[in-house]
Parts: C-alpha cells; sequence; structure tokens
C-alpha cells in the first residue's frame, strides 16, 4: 500500500509560531513534527509516500527529508497545494500517484504512541471501501465525531457543538482508488474546504467504511494546547522507553 501524508495548510491557529514557516516543521519535542507521520507510515510497512504540501516554506521539506531514506522510506515524493482547499482537496492531488492502488493517509500533524500495522493488514484483507481509526477524547467537539449503533459507524459530523460520541476521527484513513472520484462529487463546507468527513460519509452512505478503536495514545498538533501536549506526550514516551531499555 502506498501512503500520503498531508502537510499543507497555514496553519493559523498558531499564529505566530506559522508566520514564518510551516507547521509541519515546528518541534514536537526532539523532532520537526513531519517526521511522526512519516515514521507511523515506514514503521506499519509502507515506504512509498506522497508528501503534499502547502503555505509556507514548501522548500524546507526537501531540505529536511531529501529523498527520505534516512527515515526509511523507499521513495518520497512531494506534491504543492494551492491555496487552502482543504483536506479533500489536498488529497485529490494524490490521484496519479496512487495509480488505482489502496492508500493510507495520515494528517501531517498527527502524534501517536502505537503501530498501525494492525489496521494496515486488516485494510489490506478488506480490499475495498475505507477504514478509519477513532480515539475516545475529552473534547470531541474539536474533531470529527462518529455516531456508532452497534459496530456501525452512521454518520461523522465535522466538529458538531454536541457530539454524539466521546470519540474524535483521527487524521488516519485508509481508502480504496473510488476514493477520488468521491472527492470530485464534493463541494466547499461553511469553512470553504472540500473536507475528508463528506469522504468518509460517502463511504458510510456504500455502507464501506469500518472502523478500530487506535491503540494508544493520539493527538494532533495544530493548536497551542495540543502541540504542547504533542512534546510532553512524547518526552514521556521516550523516557518511559529509555527505563524499560535500561532494565533489560
Ligand atoms: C481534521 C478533520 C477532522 C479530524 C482531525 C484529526 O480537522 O477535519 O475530522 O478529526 O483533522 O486531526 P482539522 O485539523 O482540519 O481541524
Amino acid at each position: 500500500m502506498r501512503g500520503v501524508v498531508l502537510a499543507g495548510g497555514l496553519g493559523t491557529r498558531l499564529h505566530p509560531l506559522t508566520k514564518v514557516t510551516n507547521k509541519h516543521l515546528l518541534p514536537v519535542y526532539d523532532r520537526p513534527m513531519i517526521y511522526y507521520p512519516l515514521e507511523t507510515l515506514v514503521e506499519a510497512g509502507v515506504d512509498d509516500v506522497l508528501l503534499v504540501t502547502g503555505g509556507n516554506k514548501a522548500g524546507d521539506f526537501l531540505q529536511l527529508l531529501g529523498n527520505g531514506k534516512e527515515l526509511g522510506l523507499k521513495r518520497l515524493s512531494y506534491t504543492y497545494q494551492q491555496g487552502e482547499g482543504g483536506i479533500a482537496d489536498a488529497l485529490a492531488l494524490a490521484e496519479d500517484f496512487a495509480d488505482g492502488s489502496p492508500i493510507a493517509v495520515i494528517l501531517g500533524d498527527n502524534v501517536i504512541e502505537k503501530s498501525i500495522a494492525g489496521p494496515v493488514a486488516r485494510f489490506r484483507e478488506q480490499g475495498r471501501g475505507a477504514k478509519i481509526l477513532i480515539k475516545e477524547v475529552h473534547d470531541p467537539q474539536r474533531f470529527g465525531v462518529p455516531t456508532l449503533d452497534g459496530s456501525r459507524v452512521t454518520r461523522i459530523d465535522e466538529k458538531p457543538a454536541r457530539p454524539a460520541s466521546p470519540y474524535a476521527v483521527t487524521g488516519i484513513y485508509m481508502y480504496d482508488a473510488t476514493v477520488f472520484d468521491i472527492i470530485r462529487t464534493l463541494t466547499p463546507s461553511r469553512r470553504g474546504e472540500l473536507e475528508i468527513t463528506d469522504v468518509n460519509n460517502a463511504y458510510i452512505a456504500r455502507n464501506e467504511l469500518t472502523w478500530e478503536v487506535l491503540d494508544g495514545w493520539w493527538t494532533d498538533a495544530g493548536t497551542f494546547e495540543s502541540l504542547h501536549a504533542a512534546s510532553n506526550l512524547v518526552a514521556a514516551m521516550r523516557a518511559a522507553r529509555k527505563a524499560a531499555a535500561n532494565q533489560r
């Protein structure tokens, strides 16, 4: 499976940190933010990746990541999202790269603790449709929120004032190649963007969306609070791993 990392946007919620640089180049504890989603894909065996960037300092990604070898990538491709069209608009740029294959998509500001190798393998077996990963959070109104009915997700609401569940739809998605046809049918939301939530709702309408609860902690890093939390979580994780290694 190929991978797509979406790292565009102007990061306005982080001004002035993002006034002269790209949000995904900001530090999360000891590494630039963009390292984390790339490492998540590589660890799951997804090592042919397209990075979609946009906004400020796009050239810095090339300087930082080069051909991706240092991070364990077999191939790292780049493209540029013009303007602020949203996550689904950025994903549309991956159509030629995907070349009819299924893709694992991760938002460039999503930082997680554990492996997604299990869900990726299960999506391979699923063969078609889509899979989302959800996680219980204390502030679901900041995210896409699923309505769960037994083992089914019946709808997803983007940043609802009254969340239907305590879960956030994380920024880790797996899609078959029909995702690009779905994106072509979308119209901009109230915030003027093509929403990834509308893509996922289209798969729900076709009865082709599966979901799993993500293992380990998850955070985005797009606000001051979450950026700070991400650094703290990574620091604690590194300390715990070091302590465990010393005990061996
Ligand atoms: C985006 C998605 C949202 C999802 C979140 C995960 O939100 O629109 O559905 O829950 O990423 O990080 P945004 O970062 O654009 O506010």
